[in-house]
């Protein structure tokens, strides 16, 4: 069912699994921050240490050869590298120690996929502003450089920021994440924007001055649930869904494959409310100007993080001034769909099908990478992952569906993850990983677990049968 030259990969980031948070010069990142804000993180735990793969790299990579992984997502911590966050201080341990896995990986036959930016930004940038701050686009730029540059001859596959969305959302309208602040309605769509003039800058930067030589790929992860009208004859939660698919996937991807702004349905409501609640300012949405990077076509493919669907109704306007009240829809789980670990996750395969054909139908049938799907484990401890391994199956039999009859180009998987990790906000309590690591054991010894297994087959079959 898988094209020859599918990329199998799993996926982590570096707060999430390498601990060595202060290790050999590393600068702290807004997350070391919050962790140490009790409340903040489930039993206020954190990632200090997690997995250590800062200092137990070559496990992690025993892991990657056991499933026989053709590629594998990793994220470069920013101030692993720039402690303060600019080029002007490079902590030389840090570009040692990613040259390290990076070449193990290419020893190895491993393809790296590498994301410049999941969630861990300098708190030295932080304290000036942070993704608040129009100056981080350039800052952005110049990390995006030093890293192209230092690494570019090896990577080929690029990933600018992930999930700009939950970034924005989670970390800035929420507060559950990193930076924890609750602005409502104002700054997560301010720093959505930056996030996408950052985006844009890194990608034209490949493009002028490393695509040539390098020869490599860049876009930016977009996450999105694949989302159905409740009642799907009924006008208003039609119009709904489109809403809710504007505000989350087409808050990024709109500008970035179809039009260089946002679109027209999120323009509108935004507008819509700040007027009618007389906004100090023309709209809380901000607007693309002539300065600014375009941000049109800076990607070369689509790179799509998939975990659940939902079903949308309309709502009542009553959301005040907040995302939530711009959008002014209801998010409803369809009773039918199991429900992993955690409760946002059901498990719906079929979704996947359905938002790869809406994304080659919307996006111009764009190449896609499948940069994350998983499925959480939470409480007592399975190693016979049953579920987790038939979630895999199914969902990769979707997508094998939806490269064979659908026609949609996708060229990679990767699960979510590699490793147990440090789950954000959730911290230890939720596992996604396909090997268990016994965070109570001082030597976090990484054991596999049937879904690993079973992963490790569905790769070596579809390896040998893969057609050009
Ligand atoms: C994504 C995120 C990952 C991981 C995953 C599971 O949003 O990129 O870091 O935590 O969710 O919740």
């Amino acid at each position: 069912m898988f094209p020859r030259g599918f990329a199998w990969g799993a996926a982590t980031a570096a707060y999430q699994i390498e601990g060595g948070w202060q290790a050999d010069g590393k600068g702290a990142s807004i997350w070391d921050t919050f962790c140490q804000e009790p409340g903040r993180v489930f039993r206020d735990q954190s990632a200090s240490v997690s997995c250590n793969s800062y200092e137990l790299w070559e496990e992690d990579l025993q892991c990657i050869q056991q499933l026989g992984l053709t590629h594998y997502r990793l994220s470069l911590s920013w101030p692993r590298l720039l402690p303060d966050g600019t080029t002007q201080n490079v902590n030389q341990k840090g570009v040692q120690y990613y040259n390290k896995v990076i070449d193990d990986l290419c020893a190895c036959g491993i393809s790296p996929m590498v994301t410049l930016y999941h969630f861990d930004l300098p708190q030295a940038l932080q304290d000036q502003g942070g993704w608040k701050s129009p100056a981080i686009a350039a800052t952005f730029g110049s990390y995006a450089r030093f890293c192209f540059q230092t690494f570019g001859d090896r990577v080929k596959l690029w990933i600018t920021i992930n999930e700009p969305y939950i970034c924005s959302k989670l970390g800035h309208e929420d507060g559950i994440h990193a930076p924890g602040l609750q602005e409502p309605g104002t700054t997560a769509y301010l720093v959505g924007h930056n996030m996408l003039q950052a985006h844009a800058m890194a990608w034209h930067s490949y493009n002028t001055l490393y695509r040539a030589e390098q020869g490599g790929m860049i876009s930016l992860a977009i996450n999105s649930d694949w989302l159905e009208p409740l009642r799907p004859g009924c006008t208003e939660d039609i119009a709904a869904t489109e809403r809710c698919l504007a505000f989350t996937l087409g808050w990024f991807a709109w500008p970035v494959f179809v039009t260089g702004d946002y679109p027209e349905i999120m323009r509108r409501a935004i507008d819509a409310q700040s007027k009618k609640q007389a906004y100090d300012g023309d709209s809380r949405l901000p607007t693309f100007s002539k300065e600014e990077p375009a941000v049109l076509g800076t990607a070369d493919f689509f790179a799509l993080n998939y975990y659940t669907s939902r079903k949308i109704r309309a709502g009542c306007g009553t959301g005040g001034i907040s995302m939530k009240g711009d959008q002014d829809v209801e998010e409803v789980l369809d009773p039918s769909w199991p429900i992993s670990g955690v409760s946002w996750l059901a498990v719906v395969p079929c979704g996947l099908r359905n938002l790869l054909r809406y994304i080659k139908n919307t996006f111009n049938s764009p190449v896609v990478y499948i940069t994350e799907n998983g499925f959480a484990q939470v409480g007592k401890l399975q190693m016979e992952d049953v579920q987790r391994s038939e979630f895999y199956r199914d969902t990769i039999q979707e997508v094998g569906k939806a490269i064979q009859e659908d026609r949609v180009d996708v060229r990679g998987y990767f699960a979510w993850s590699l490793l147990d990790n440090f789950e954000w906000a959730d911290s230890y309590s939720v596992r996604f990983g396909l090997f268990h690591v016994d965070f109570a054991d001082t030597k976090l010894s990484r054991t596999i677990y049937r879904s690993g297994k079973d992963y490790a087959k569905i790769i070596s079959k579809n390896k040998c049968m893969g057609k050009t």
